[in-house]
């Protein structure tokens, strides 16, 4: 089987450059969900097998364990600051233009850098501040209105992201972009910007190759970062797309296992791939993932597959969208009786 054939190139040795000339590793290393205890260690793993680009969020409420990690790191000379990429992302509640600084030098703080490589408007749609004025509990993060989902407030995502090009002027990150935009956002954002965005991450598995976007992010010279390569998602739902038969059939097919097969396809297609787990065993197995390799037929089996079982697995229904409707269309949708996680 060709991914197996030593002369592809593991994921870990290969970057990407992105419209402002840095280079971008393609393997990184997710923090979502993974448990404050655990995420510390998850990174120092993956770093110590080859990893060298860490995302991360204020909103996974780990920043600090992955800061002190990196720390660590840097004092054991395993790795040093300018050899590791670190990406974080702006909550929706700082999208206002007077808040986003105060927000990423928070973060910054947490992550004890004193830049970040990346810094990702995390999700087109901003929420109010919190009134505690601090992002620690998961109501300064989502505030819940008297219907249950969090409002959105009205900033134009154009403002916000003059707010991120002030935050590279002034040193505090090396390059920006965003994340679960649409086209038309990325659209209006790239046109209005006087710094283009340089990555669009986004939901990318076998069962969503969201190849529309990815192409629009190719024709405007943005490299895509695909999340939720397993299609798992948040956690305890479901068991996740590399836990369906007919994915595993393929996998078989491959000689791979369901998860290398998923993320091996995910670096064939040219992404940036974040693979996320606080298993230790499979931490050192994702972080071996060949650049690609699979054949034709593996290719288009899993293409034939991701067309019959459509899912979108990251579609938070806690944020209302003016119109009250979930945030991306309903179509692709993880079925509320999908099996649930054994
Ligand atoms: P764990 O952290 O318990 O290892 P996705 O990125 O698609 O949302 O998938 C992430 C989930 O997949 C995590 O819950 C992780 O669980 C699990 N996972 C990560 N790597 C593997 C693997 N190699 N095999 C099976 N499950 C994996």
């Amino acid at each position: 089987m060709a991914a197996t054939d030593a002369n592809v190139p593991p994921a870990i040795s290969k970057s990407y450059k992105l419209n402002t000339g840095a280079e971008i590793p393609a393997f990184g290393f997710g923090c979502w969900q993974s448990e404050k205890g655990l995420v510390g260690e998850a990174v120092k793993i993956a770093v110590k097998n080859g990893c060298r680009h860490i995302d991360s969020a204020s909103i996974y409420m780990n920043e600090k364990e992955v800061g002190q990690a990196l720390h660590e790191l840097f004092e054991e000379g395993v790795v040093d600051r300018e050899s590791i990429w670190v990406t974080t992302k702006l909550w929706n509640t700082a999208h206002e233009p007077s808040r986003v600084e105060e927000a990423v030098r928070t973060q910054l703080k947490e992550l004890k850098l004193s830049y970040a490589d990346l810094i990702l408007i995390h999700w087109p749609i901003a929420f109010k501040w919190p009134e505690s004025g601090k992002h620690e509990e998961v109501g300064d993060f989502l505030p819940f209105g008297p219907e249950g989902g969090c409002e959105p407030i009205d900033v134009p995502l154009v403002e916000t992201w003059k707010a991120m090009e002030a935050l590279v002027d002034k040193g505090l990150v090396k390059n920006i972009g965003v994340s679960n935009y649409n086209a038309e956002q990325l659209k209006e954002t790239f046109a209005a910007a006087r710094i283009k965005p340089a990555v669009l991450q986004i939901e990318v598995q076998p069962a969503l190759p969201n190849t529309e976007l990815r192409a629009l992010a190719k024709e405007l010279g943005i490299v895509v970062e695909a999340y939720s390569p397993l299609g798992v998602g948040m956690k305890g739902i479901w068991s996740g797309v590399i836990h369906m038969p007919e994915f595993i059939a393929i996998a078989e097919k491959a000689k791979l296992t369901p998860a290398q097969l998923a993320l091996t396809w995910n670096f064939q297609l040219g992404n940036v791939v974040l693979s996320k787990s606080t298993t230790p065993e499979r931490i050192v197995q994702n972080v071996a993932t060949p650049l690609g390799g699979l054949s034709d037929e593996i290719m288009s089996d899993i293409e034939a597959f991701g067309k019959k079982h459509a899912v979108r697995v990251g579609n938070p229904p806690i944020f209302k969208t003016k119109a009250g409707v979930l945030f991306f269309p309903p179509e692709a949708n993880l079925p509320v009786d999908a099996p649930k996680e054994e």
